[in-house]
């Protein structure tokens, strides 16, 4: 098991809360640094396992392309082995990334929707139809709408903090169970987000 604390630290952040446990696919904690009090780093469980890399560089693709939808974490910064990008956080001088691959999102005060609840009132149905829309639109299908990826915060809004493993027309992944995204894929898991739509919200 990894143990990505010291990593962490040596980035000048302080690991708050481990977010993640076996049943995830990644790493993912809550962390604090001097400059801002609570936000989330999220890290492939292995760095030999190219689809959790894979995920983890999609989401950040996607969370940049989402970035007016306020009830999706923000993006605070990423690093991919030599390429940096952030946001509002400072990751140290004379850091040595090679090798690493990190994203870096807003946390979300509140808590995960239990098993099967359903997501309602305060805008949280139109909010979720639009944002997936917005990803058909993109071109992303196969939205993990688990309930486990729906934080309610406290006043009741529904956020989704898990845009990682979506799926694209054309994507080659040999490592996971879908291993070619062709036309006819592509469309039955569009099919499919809508129909989780449908079990989420009626
Ligand atoms: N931005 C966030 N704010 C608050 N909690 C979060 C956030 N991101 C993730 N979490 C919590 O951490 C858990 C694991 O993160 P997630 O991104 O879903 O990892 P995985 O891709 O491995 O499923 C989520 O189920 C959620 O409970
Ligand atoms: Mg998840």
């Amino acid at each position: 098991m990894a143990n990505y604390e010291p990593l962490i630290r040596s980035w000048g952040f302080e690991p708050i809360e481990k977010l993640s446990d076996d049943s995830n696919t990644s790493y993912v904690y809550r962390c604090s640094s001097p400059k801002k009090e609570s936000f989330v780093v999220k890290l492939p469980e292995n760095y030999l396992d190219s689809d959790g890399k894979f995920c983890i560089r999609r989401e950040k693709d996607i969370l940049s392309r989402v970035s007016d939808f306020d009830f999706v974490p923000k993006l605070l910064g990423f690093i991919d082995n030599k390429s940096t990008y952030t946001n509002g956080l400072d990751f140290g001088s004379d850091v040595n990334f090679q090798g690493v691959l990190a994203l870096f999102k807003e946390y979300v005060f509140g808590r995960p929707l239990e098993r099967e609840e359903k997501v309602c009132g305060f805008g949280n149905q139109s909010n979720l139809i639009s944002l997936v829309l917005r990803l058909h639109d993109l071109g992303f299908v196969g939205i993990d709408l688990n309930n486990s990826n729906f934080i309610m915060d406290d006043s009741g809004k529904v956020w989704i903090v898990d845009l990682g493993g979506v799926y694209r027309h054309g994507d080659y992944r040999p490592d996971n169970v879908i291993r070619h995204v062709d036309m006819k894929t592509f469309d039955r898991l569009k099919s499919q987000d809508f129909k989780r739509i449908e079990e989420l919200c009626f």
